[in-house]
């Protein structure tokens, strides 16, 4: 990559937003940052920290500065789909936090409005460059899971307390951390979904979005030649399970499997012997937790240490401040391709098409559950 073509960025929504600071700050193609929230206090808080002089409060500065070349959104959920046909309307660069959006309609917007500009979009989901991800993406491309037979995702996190915007979610509405890797393991979009509701939470909870269900279990079939299905379950109330965004992939020759509890390792099932070869009943099959490595070689060196915890900002060394290790190392990934595609002129991956391909499986399986399990189309996106 041109190490001396260098773009202007606005990152935009500094709660989950701020954790892409540094990481923008240290990016070699980056030039300067701004950043952008609607409260003062949290523009200041961490403009001061990582002393940023850009700072504002009005998203429409953002979009009417010459200064700016490119924008990541991470702004509450219903904004998502607004905002970011705001900005390729402006003639900037998007990439925005998950999910796209909650609607076929806005899918289809956000897509149109992309090709409509020529610009780059990006959704950055994390759960396609967690080091787990990568892991088992090159196992696939190596054929070491051999043909792939079912897929399993799941993301089970309890949002109590949080921003009023997430109170009675329906959860397939974010259920993107579980399905994309699904989708991206097995290189193929889903055809349609049968979900159901499951579960009670307090009636408050109905209100916002009209939906009564705190967990929702998906069948999905996904395209393909041979039969091919794919199960996603996803829990937000009244549940009491610890925090998760797994994926499982049911090979032929092996089997990987997220671990239960998020401190231990995932496990690696492989068939050894085939019970023909063995001559006795069923294959064996060997089992061990491995160790995923991190994937640090895949970045320029100067962001490289993001995927790690706990780095000390060389900008102001008075300040532990825990960057950027959240969601398996994929943060500074994501920053890397985002930035990567503008200076390269490329499609990033995941582009607005795959963006929309994986988010809409959600949305239809919300609405087939809505319909007590209806099986449930799910639209295409060109491109
Ligand atoms: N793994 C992931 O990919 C992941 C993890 C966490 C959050 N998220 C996504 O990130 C987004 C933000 O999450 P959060 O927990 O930080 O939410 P939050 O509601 O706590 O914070 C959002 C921030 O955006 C600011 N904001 C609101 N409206 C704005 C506007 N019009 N212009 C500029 N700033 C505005 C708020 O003041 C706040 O500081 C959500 O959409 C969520 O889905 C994704």
């Amino acid at each position: 990559m041109s190490a001396d073509r260098k773009i202007r960025v606005a990152l935009v929504g500094l709660g989950f937003g701020a954790e892409f600071v540094p990481i923008y700050l240290h990016h070699p193609n980056v030039k300067s940052l701004t950043i952008c929230d609607t409260d003062p206090k949290v523009v200041n808080a961490v403009g001061d920290r990582f002393m940023i002089a850009n700072r504002k409060t009005d998203l429409n500065d953002v979009l009417n500065s010459d200064e700016i070349d490119a924008v990541h959104l991470v702004t509450p959920i219903p904004l998502h789909a607004q905002h970011t046909i705001a900005v390729l309307k402006s003639g900037k660069h998007c990439a925005c936090t998950v999910p796209m959006a909650t609607s076929i309609e806005d899918l289809r917007a956000i897509v149109a409005a992309q090709r409509e500009s020529g610009k780059v979009y990006m959704g950055m989901e994390t759960a396609v460059y967690t080091r787990r991800f990568l892991y088992v993406r090159d196992m696939v491309e190596r054929g070491e899971i051999g043909k792939i037979q079912f897929l399993r995702g799941a993301h089970y996190q309890d949002m109590e307390g949080w921003p009023p915007y997430w109170m009675g979610l329906p959860p397939m509405h974010y259920a993107t951390h579980a399905v994309s890797p699904v989708l991206a393991l097995a290189k193929t979009r889903a055809r349609s979904v049968q979900c159901l509701g499951s579960g009670t939470m307090r009636p408050e909870l109905h209100k916002q979005y009209n939906n009564p269900f705190p967990i929702e279990t998906a069948i999905f079939e996904l395209e393909s030649t041979a039969s091919l299905a794919a199960e996603v379950t996803r829990s937000l109330f009244h549940t009491a399970r610890g925090y998760t965004e797994s994926f499982n992939v049911y090979g032929e020759k092996a089997t990987f499997e997220w671990e239960q509890i998020e401190e231990e390792e995932p496990v690696l099932f492989k068939k050894a012997a085939p019970a023909e070869a063995k001559g006795s009943r069923g294959s064996m099959i060997t089992v061990e937790r491995i160790k995923v490595p991190d994937r640090q070689d895949l970045l320029p060196k100067e962001i490289a240490r993001f995927t790690q915890r706990g780095v000390y900002d060389e900008s102001n060394p008075h300040l532990s401040f825990l960057q950027g290790g959240g969601h398996g190392g994929s943060h500074p990934h994501l920053v890397h391709e985002f930035v990567s595609s503008i200076i390269e002129d490329r499609q990033p991956w995941p582009n607005a098409v795959i963006t929309a391909s994986w988010t809409a499986p959600g949305i239809c399986a919300h609405a087939s559950a809505v319909k007590g399990g209806a099986r449930v189309e799910i639209p295409q996106f060109d491109g």
